[in-house]
């Protein structure tokens, strides 16, 4: 199988490379990963990948439609995955744009390109051939504690410009299966965490800066509730999907682990008291300071996923336990990859308070 990746440079685009190429027996022959490399776009997050023959790296825009279909002919590729978006809410509410531009008019003109090409493959590539588009639960907007969580039929009512964008490439992705009969998959995610996470977002942030002895911010009365995946469980959902779903739906993807932001602040400052405990021996909880909330701030995301369980049998590896003790870990142990990140030109304002 030819892949074509994109967004690949990515938090959870390059985790997915480095499984599908580290896995056992994997079917790949080659991997081409199409990344602009914009702020969030890291290739030092595939550095060890390097020497893999299979792998191809190419940076560019997903909306440049001469790139993506010299690409698709160049490598004969079988199958697409998108990651490729801008992802920060933050962003979107300061500057929508930049979120507009990639995914919806890049996610577009990425469908188009493809369904030239793949309507010029013969009958078996053709049958053969799919288009998987990565998404998100924020979509579906916001739920009070009572609701029960978002299926695949809830109906999309995205309250963030991030979200707004997201909606409107999935809705295009189901409009070029129905229309065209491009062979379609969408997955809708909730928050992922893990290795390579790019720190403005809340679980990285909060670690960093409890280690830098920084303020460790929490929206409002930090009770936005979020369901959190470990993103190597979201990488194999993926995976699964791409070879076994069936053509046309979408797939939500959840963690089963619903928490309120608070807690997770908790649970990383009271695994840093045991891993790298303060000089002066406080607990790293006296770092919270709560500041004003995110306008249109969603209270609560629950993402029902049993339709992924029922029908391709899936089920995440780890749980919120083991998952965020990996990731401080992780992130112990790489402290150059984030101080090589956070010396990058962006605004650290921009960090904000890394909520989702
Ligand atoms: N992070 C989450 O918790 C989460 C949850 C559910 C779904 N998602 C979705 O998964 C995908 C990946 O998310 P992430 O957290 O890895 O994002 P990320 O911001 O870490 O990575 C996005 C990547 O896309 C690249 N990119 C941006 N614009 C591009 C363009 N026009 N052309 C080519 N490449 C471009 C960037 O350089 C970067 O490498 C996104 O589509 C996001 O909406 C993320």
């Amino acid at each position: 199988m030819n892949l074509l990746v994109t967004g690949g440079c990515g938090f959870i685009g390059s985790n997915f490379i480095r499984q599908r190429l580290t896995e056992k027996g994997s079917p790949l022959t080659r991997l081409v990963n199409l990344d602009a490399l914009t702020y969030a776009g890291n290739p030092a997050n595939l550095a060890d990948l390097a020497g893999d023959p299979r792998y191809v790296f190419a940076q560019g825009d997903i909306g440049d439609p001469a790139l993506v279909t010299r690409l698709l002919a160049e490598h004969a590729i079988d199958a697409v995955v998108n990651f490729a978006a801008e992802s920060h809410v933050d962003r979107s509410i300061d500057s929508p744009e930049p979120f507009i531009q990639t995914n919806v008019v890049g996610t577009l003109r990425l469908l188009n390109c493809t369904k030239q090409y793949w309507a010029k493959l013969p009958e078996a590539k053709k049958a053969a051939f799919r288009f998987l588009h990565v998404s998100t639960d924020e979509v579906y907007g916001t739920l009070s504690a009572s609701d029960p969580a978002f299926t695949e039929e809830t109906p999309f009512a995205p309250n963030s410009p991030y979200a707004a964008s997201k909606a409107g490439s999935d809705h295009l992705v189901r409009a070029y299966q129905h229309t065209y009969g491009l062979p379609t998959l969408t997955t809708n995610c909730s928050n992922n965490y893990g290795p390579y996470h790019f720190p403005e977002k809340l679980i990285p942030l909060m670690i960093l800066n409890a280690l830098e002895g920084k303020p460790l911010p929490v929206y409002g009365d930090g009770q936005q509730i979020r369901d959190w995946l470990y993103v190597e469980d979201h990488a194999a959902a993926i995976w699964l999907v791409l070879r076994q779903g069936r053509v046309g739906e979408t797939y939500n993807v959840g963690g089963l682990n619903e928490k309120p932001n608070i807690e997770i602040v908790q649970t990383i400052c009271a695994l840093l008291d045991r891993k790298s405990p303060r000089a002066d021996g406080k607990p790293y909880l006296s770092q919270v300071t709560y500041v004003a909330d995110r306008p249109g701030h969603d209270r609560r995301y629950a993402i029902d996923c049993a339709k992924l369980q029922r029908e391709l049998g899936w089920k995440p590896k780890e749980n919120f336990t083991t998952g965020i003790a990996k990731t401080v870990d992780w992130y112990l142990a790489n402290r150059m990859w984030c101080s090589d990140i956070t010396k990058k030109k962006y605004s650290r304002e921009r960090l904000g308070t890394g909520q989702g």
